[in-house]
């Protein structure tokens, strides 16, 4: 594995809507290292969530380039890029996005299925994400039977489902209270351990606590870097 997760360099992102046009990322360096556990915090609006988008794939830059495991993301169309995020990204993200109307086993299962593994294994692995996440008890419950921080315990054993070597994780405790945090803060840490490059937007002491890098985030620009 190359020892540079994510190298950005004067990356920068602009969103015109009508006649606004908002910055959301301004000039940004950035440089991670592989298994580094990187937190992002900064106000609401600094532009976390678009620095995990762009990191992520899911979006491009407007000015600037970005590197992902040594791929130059402005280089690739979409095509690429899909199969980019299924072999290198995990994405947890801010809101929920599990299927209601499949259980907690089924919405893993479906993921490893995107990601064109065999039926035979689909089970076992979706079984092995469950017990990871704590939740081999929960497999035939559909998310409005699940708690908060279980439904965020699911979202973690998709994102995971491919074994990335990236995950990105937006606030993944930022809806839960503390004692429910306590549980994906357990997941993060093992993830951590298990030597993944993991890059969180969050607000949690406890998570600032386990990273080995802090960055602060305002109006779009890195203006500390611990
Ligand atoms: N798709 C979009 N179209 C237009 N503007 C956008 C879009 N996405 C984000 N923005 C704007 O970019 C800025 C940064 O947004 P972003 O979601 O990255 O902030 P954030 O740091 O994640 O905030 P929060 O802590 O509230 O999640 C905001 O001013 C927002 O209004
Ligand atoms: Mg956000």
């Amino acid at each position: 594995m190359k020892s540079t997760a994510v190298k950005a360099q004067g990356l920068g992102k602009k969103f015109e809507v009508d006649t606004v046009v908002v910055e959301a990322l301004r000039n940004l360096d950035l440089t991670v290292n592989t298994g580094e556990f990187v937190s992002i915090y900064g106000p609401s609006g600094a532009g976390k969530s678009t620095l995990l988008n762009l990191i992520g794939a899911l979006d491009k830059p407007t000015s600037g380039t970005i590197e992902v495991f040594d791929h130059d993301l402005n280089a690739y169309d979409e095509n690429f890029l899909a199969t980019f995020r299924s072999t290198y990204v995990g994405f947890v993200f801010q809101s929920y996005n599990l299927s209601s109307t499949l259980t907690a086993i089924e919405n893993i299962a479906f993921v490893i299925e995107l990601a064109g593994w065999k039926a035979k294994n689909l089970f076992d692995r979706s079984e092995d994400l469950l017990k990871l996440v704590g939740l081999e008890h929960r497999a035939n419950h559909f998310p409005a039977q699940l708690s908060g921080g279980e439904r965020q315990r699911i979202e973690f054993a998709r994102a995971l489902a491919n074994n990335p070597p990236l995950l990105l994780a937006d606030e993944p405790t930022g809806n839960l209270d503390a004692n429910t945090g306590e549980e994906i803060v357990k997941i993060l840490h093992k993830i951590k351990k298990e030597g993944k490059t993991v890059i969180v937007a969050t607000h949690d002491p406890k998570l600032l606590e386990l990273s080995t890098r802090s960055l602060y985030l305002k109006n779009g620009r890195l203006t500390r870097n611990e």
